[in-house]
């Protein structure tokens, strides 16, 4: 396959919805004695992603994933880079009318849902705030025919979140999403908080909804076999930086970075023991702390490949084979 055979000429459907540019999310740290640190949680992340497409991203905790998809949205103002949503850049702009395009599922339905909102407040909030009724009436029916969606009772309509159990909870963030009509959804690790029996449910809802709904995702996730059922592309994040990123068959059949390597050599056993919380993946060596990362590739302290360059040069994200993308000096 040629790489031309990519290129330019996209047909609309092919056309990318999203393209985050060299997209940075520092935080400035306070540390003891009145000292600054700049913690850079994303940096310089640059992808596209197409209309209808999944993009999974993957990576340990405190990676840098939630920050991403965050300053996507501009829930935290991204540092430096840019977004662009349907070829238009979303920064410096009102986000308005990009709020209703654009929304998220948190990780945590416990965290995530106010306690004090019965779950058709809670899914009619983002419809008050955008005017997205006529009338009591409408908005009413309205509600009910996204809890239709999600298969949520319409008994629970006056409950409170308290009342369910973490997979109800999650179908009524995913309502609460989808109430404004989005055409993107940020999923950030949406079934790692619930039972392992529960993920594939939900798992299943999202993907029939990507079909119904005609949406876009960006799923984040740390369990590998998830990101790999769900995702057309994978996205792979090491201390802010994208290190690799390709189709996800490509991902697992050929993985060319040697972080990638190791995370496919963890891919967790699928244990209804095991709660979903000890299901994270542990690997080899300690995350250097993002505030003091390691000069070259920040990878380098845990790589079995490092060589004298790596401790001199960052590695830039280089297409390795048509689509394919990796940032590592040795491939
Ligand atoms: N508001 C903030 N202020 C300071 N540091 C932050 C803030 N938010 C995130 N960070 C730091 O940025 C880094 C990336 O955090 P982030 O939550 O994006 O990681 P993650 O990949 O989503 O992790 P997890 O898998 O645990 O959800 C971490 O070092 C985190 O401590
Ligand atoms: S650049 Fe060097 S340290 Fe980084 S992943 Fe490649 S071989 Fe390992
Ligand atoms: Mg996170």
């Amino acid at each position: 396959m040629a790489t031309d055979m990519l290129k330019p000429e996209l047909p609309e459907e092919e056309a990318a919805l999203l393209e985050v540019r060299n997209l940075k999310k520092y935080f400035p740290i306070k540390t003891g004695f009145g000292k600054k640190v700049v913690l850079k949680a994303v940096d310089d992340v640059s992808f596209a992603i197409k209309k209808g497409e999944t993009l999974g991203i993957v990576g340990e905790s405190g990676c840098g994933k939630t920050t991403l998809g965050r300053a996507i949205l501009r829930l935290e103002e991204p540092t430096g880079g840019d977004v662009l949503f349907n070829g238009e850049s979303i920064l410096n702009k009102k986000m308005g009318e990009y709020r209703k395009k654009m929304q998220i599922v948190f990780q945590d339905p416990y965290a995530s849902l106010d306690p004090r909102k019965t779950v058709a407040d809670t899914i009619g909030e983002a419809m008050d705030i955008h005017k997205l009724y006529a009338n009591k009436a409408e908005r009413q029916e309205k509600i009910l025919e996204l809890m239709k969606l999600v298969g949520l009772n319409r008994d629970f309509y006056n409950r409170f979140p308290h009342e369910f159990s973490g997979g109800q909870r999650q179908r009524i963030g995913i309502a609460r999403a989808l109430s404004v009509n989005p055409d993107f959804i940020v999923c950030d690790e949406p079934v790692s908080a619930l039972d392992v029996s529960i993920q594939a449910q939900i798992i299943n809802m999202l993907e029939e909804l990507q079909e119904t709904e005609k949406l876009t995702y960006l799923f984040i996730a740390h369990n590998l076999a998830v990101v790999k059922h769900i995702s057309d592309r994978v996205g792979v994040m090491y201390l802010g930086h994208l290190v690799e990123l390709t189709t996800s068959n490509e991902l697992y059949q050929h993985p060319a970075h040697p972080y990638t390597e190791m995370l496919l050599s963890a891919i967790p056993v699928a244990d209804p023991d095991l709660s979903a919380a000890k299901e994270r993946i542990i690997l080899e060596g300690d995350i250097p702390s993002p505030m003091y990362p390691p000069s070259g590739c920040p990878f380098r302290t845990r790589c079995p490949r490092a060589t004298e360059k790596c401790k001199e040069s960052m590695p830039l994200l280089k297409e390795i084979a048509p689509g394919h993308f990796a940032a590592c000096h040795n491939i």
